[in-house]
C-alpha cells in the first residue's frame, strides 16, 4: 500500500516512545559488523522523525542508550557515542529549521564532556521549537532516573507528606512531557529494558519484528493504526453509551 492510500487514523497518540532494537542482528544478517547496523539505524530516526512530525505526533521517545548499555564491547560503546554525537553535529541546523525541539533524558554523569556539551548546546538552540519534541533517552535508565528523583527531593528538603505522583514527576528526566501513549518496540523483543518504567503506567505497547533500520513509514503506520484500535480504560469501566476513551484527559 503506498503512503497515499492509508487510510485516515481516528486517533493519534501524542506521545510515541520507540525502544529502537535490532540494529545488532541487521547487521550480522548482511554479514556486517554492528556498527554498520547502529550506523542505519541512525539513519532510519531520521526517516522516522520525519514521519511521525507527518503524522502529528507532538513527542518522539527514542531508547538511543541504556544505562546496562555501557557494559557491550568497548569499540561498540565508543562507535555508539561517535555516532549519536555525529547525529547531533550534523542534524543540528537542519532538525533546527524543522521545528523540532530536543530534550535529553538520561544521567549526566558518565557522559563524556565533548558529548553533553554537544547535547546541550542542541536542547538550548532548540528550546522554544514547537512542531515536534524529539526526546533522546541517552545514557537512561529508568531505576536510575526514580532513584535520581529520589534523591533531588531528599536534597531539596521535601518533606514525606508532599511527595505525591504529580510532585515526583517534577523530579523525572521526562518532567513537563505527557506520558508515553505508545511504546514500540522492535525486533520482535517484548520487554521494556529498563525504559520509561514510570512513565509507561498506562501505555499501549507495540511490538514489531521489524528490525529498527527496516523500520519504515508503513511499519509505523501499522503502529499507529493498531493503537487506534486500541481501548484505554486506566482502570475504569466504560459505559456503554461513553465514547472510547482516547486519553487520560478525555
Ligand atoms: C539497539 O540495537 C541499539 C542499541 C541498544 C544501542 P541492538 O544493538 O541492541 O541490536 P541487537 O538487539 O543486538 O540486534
Ligand atoms: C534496549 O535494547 C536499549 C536500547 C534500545 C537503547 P537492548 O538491546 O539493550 O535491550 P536487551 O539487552 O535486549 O534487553
Ligand atoms: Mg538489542
Amino acid at each position: 500500500m503506498s503512503k497515499t492510500n492509508w487510510p485516515p487514523l481516528s486517533r493519534i497518540p501524542r506521545h510515541v516512545a520507540i525502544i529502537m532494537d535490532g540494529n545488532g542482528r541487521w547487521a550480522q544478517a548482511r554479514g556486517l559488523p554492528r556498527l554498520a547496523g547502529h550506523r542505519a539505524g541512525t539513519e532510519n530516526l531520521r526517516r522516522i522523525l520525519q514521519a511521525c512530525t507527518d503524522f502529528g505526533i507532538e513527542v518522539l521517545t527514542v531508547y538511543a542508550f541504556s544505562t546496562e548499555n555501557w557494559a557491550r564491547p568497548e569499540e561498540e560503546v565508543r562507535g555508539l557515542m561517535t555516532l549519536l554525537t555525529q547525529y547531533v553535529r550534523h542534524e543540528l541546523d537542519n532538525l533546527d529549521r524543522h521545528g523540532v525541539q530536543i530534550r535529553h533524558s538520561g544521567k549526566v554523569e558518565g557522559i563524556s564532556p565533548d558529548i553533553l556539551h554537544e547535547i546541550q548546546r542542541a536542547v538550548e538552540r532548540t528550546r522554544h521549537n514547537n512542531k515536534i519534541i524529539l526526546n533522546v533517552a541517552f545514557n537512561y535508565g529508568g531505576r536510575a532516573e526514580i532513584v535520581d528523583a529520589a534523591r533531588r527531593m531528599i536534597a531539596d528538603g521535601v518533606k514525606p507528606e508532599e511527595v505525591t505522583d504529580a510532585l515526583f514527576e517534577k523530579y523525572l528526566y521526562t518532567a513537563g512531557l505527557p506520558d508515553p501513549d505508545l511504546i514500540i518496540r522492535t525486533a520482535g523483543e517484548m520487554r521494556l529494558s529498563n525504559f520509561l518504567i514510570w512513565q509507561a503506567a498506562y501505555a499501549e505497547y507495540y511490538s514489531s519484528p521489524v528490525y529498527w533500520p527496516d523500520f519504515d513509514e508503513a511499519e509505523l503506520y501499522k503502529a499507529l493504526a493498531e493503537y487506534a484500535r486500541r481501548e484505554r480504560k486506566f482502570g475504569r469501566v466504560p459505559s456503554p453509551d461513553e465514547p472510547k476513551t482516547t486519553d487520560r484527559d478525555a
